[in-house]
């Protein structure tokens, strides 16, 4: 397993830890991108656990991929106050618009912006309000062509 030689580290370095699981979980994401499936039998027997709970663990928290993600992350709100205005139909509109693009489109449970929803994510570090399904289109052009 490639991963192992990022993965071993992390364990070993949070492992007799109270509460080690999420912590290793986060920074094996944000090392590989993903929680790779060949972890969880190391991290399963690290922290005296069963496969089955850090799986429960895994697949609990919309944050953690098990899947390794596209050449962009769009995380679109589906918090209330973004469903509110209109973030169901961006959802929809962003899953048929994203289909087969190498982007990959996950849920996400508020971003802060509550007040000017819909409002999305494009991978860790850029915010945008007010979204409409013609704004996401011109934001994923805009991506596309800067890649
Ligand atoms: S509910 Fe969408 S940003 Fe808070």
């Amino acid at each position: 397993m490639e991963s192992l030689a990022t993965v071993a580290p992390i364990i070993e370095a949070h492992r007799l830890r109270p509460g080690a699981l999420l912590p290793i979980l986060h920074e094996i994401q944000d090392a590989l991108g993903f929680i790779p499936p060949e972890a969880v039998p190391l991290i399963a027997r690290a922290l005296n656990l069963s496969r089955a709970e850090v799986h429960g663990v895994i697949s609990y928290y919309a944050h953690f991929r098990q899947t390794a993600p596209g050449r962009h992350v769009v995380r679109v709100c589906c918090a209330e106050a973004c469903q509110a205005v209109g973030g169901q139909a961006l959802a929809e509109h962003a899953r048929t618009r994203l289909a087969g693009s190498g982007l990959t489109l996950e849920p996400v449970y508020c971003l802060g912006l509550c007040a000017c929803g819909p409002s999305l994510q494009i991978d860790e570090t850029t915010l945008h309000a007010q979204v409409t399904p013609e704004k996401f289109d011109a934001l994923i052009e805009a991506l596309e062509a800067a890649t």
